[in-house]
């Protein structure tokens, strides 16, 4: 079986292929066939070496594929059966601990840019119902963190506001799980191009985040007081105004740091006037992922994918997404 390994973590040329014997199933164990993975933030950091990782370490933290083999005293899984891989594989359920999340697919343990693994047969979900394995390799980490950030800490409504930051993977997921709720979606984004396909996916205003340094504020008008909820993925970059962008009693999602944003400012008294929450979210549980792959079962929501690559593509994709270019989420298959 052939895996991508990060060889000498530092650079998108150290990524290469290599051939494994094929594994066999443990005791509570099954093999997955592995057909697609999907690139998030996180997948970049560690294929540019952002994030360092051992030596020979297999990336990409979402897999899609199918069980072919299973070990002894698994009776969740059948052959043949279509799953899906976890950010955190130790997170069954319950409040994140640090023994939940140190495992990390991708990063601290093997990823899913492989033929073959055995996996914990309770550290997998199955896919939505009619999805394919590059749709269902979208969701582990992107939807999953758009969807804690909305349903779980945010106890998102029908008639409520929200406020996406840029069209990546994460943000778009976010559009459509909130559309899919009932609430009405604003967002920002660097490109007029992308602009104009968020309006046609009724998003019912876009401020372009490079033009209006002041997004928030802009924001905050539009609303007629600020939006009920914020996906922030800046942090240092983003965060004045997304608290700008908040309603009184408003919350937000701090997701991400992209635009340098590991530090910032931040204007207290804007957060106890506003009387807002603010959660940190880092993906989620595997019940989380299990109730949310129900909402989409339930719903016609289906991935946007961008752009698709091959197996022995993965240092052409992390380029494009370096881009910039993309709208939702590009993934690999095979
Ligand atoms: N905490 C978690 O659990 C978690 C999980 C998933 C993702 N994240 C984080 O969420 C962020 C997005 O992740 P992703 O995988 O969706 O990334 P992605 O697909 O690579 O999306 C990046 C997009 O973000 C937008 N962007 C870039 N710089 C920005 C800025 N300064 N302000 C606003 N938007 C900006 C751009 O959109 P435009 O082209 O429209 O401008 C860009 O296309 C990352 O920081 C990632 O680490 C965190």
């Amino acid at each position: 079986m052939k895996s991508v390994v990060v060889n000498a973590s530092g650079g998108l040329d150290n990524l290469n292929i290599i051939e494994k014997q094929n594994p066999a199933p443990g005791t509570n164990e099954v093999v997955v066939r592995w057909h697609a993975t999907s690139l998030n933030f996180h997948d970049y950091l560690v294929g540019t070496g952002g994030i360092p990782v051992a030596n020979g370490t297999i990336p990409m933290s979402d897999g899609a594929g199918e069980v072919i083999a299973i070990g002894e005293n698994v009776d969740k899984w059948k052959i043949g059966d279509k799953v899906m891989s976890m950010f955190f594989p130790n997170w069954i359920d319950g409040k994140a601990t640090f023994e939940k999340m140190m495992f990390i697919s991708g990063e601290t343990i093997n990823g899913y840019i492989t033929e073959l693994s055995v996996v914990r047969a309770n550290a997998l979900t199955k896919i939505p119902d009619g999805y394919t394995f590059a749709e269902a390799a979208t969701l582990p980490c992107a939807c999953l963190t758009a969807w804690r950030g909305l349903m779980v800490e945010g106890n998102l409504q029908a008639g409520d506001t929200v406020l996406i930051e840029g069209t990546g993977g994460m943000s778009i997921f976010a559009l459509q799980l909130a559309k899919m709720a009932g609430a009405k979606v604003y967002a920002t984004t660097s490109s007029e191009e992308k602009a104009e396909r968020l309006k046609s996916m009724a998003v019912e205003a876009v401020v372009n985040y490079k033009i209006d340094e002041r997004w928030g504020k802009t924001i905050n008008r539009l609303t007629k007081g600020g939006v009920d909820h914020v996906l922030d993925v800046g942090g240092g970059s983003t965060m004045k105004q997304s608290i700008e962008a908040v309603a009184i009693g408003g919350h937000i999602a701090s997701i991400g740091i992209l635009g340098n944003g590991r530090k910032g400012e931040i204007t207290f008294p804007k957060l106890f006037f506003k009387q807002m929450r603010m959660s940190g979210i880092a993906v989620g549980s595997r019940i989380m992922q299990e109730k949310m792959v129900d909402a989409i079962n339930a719903s016609n929501v289906k991935p946007i994918i961008d752009k698709s690559f091959a197996f022995d593509q993965l240092a052409d994709a992390f380029r494009y997404q370096e881009s910039g270019k993309h709208f939702g989420k590009i993934v690999l298959e095979w």
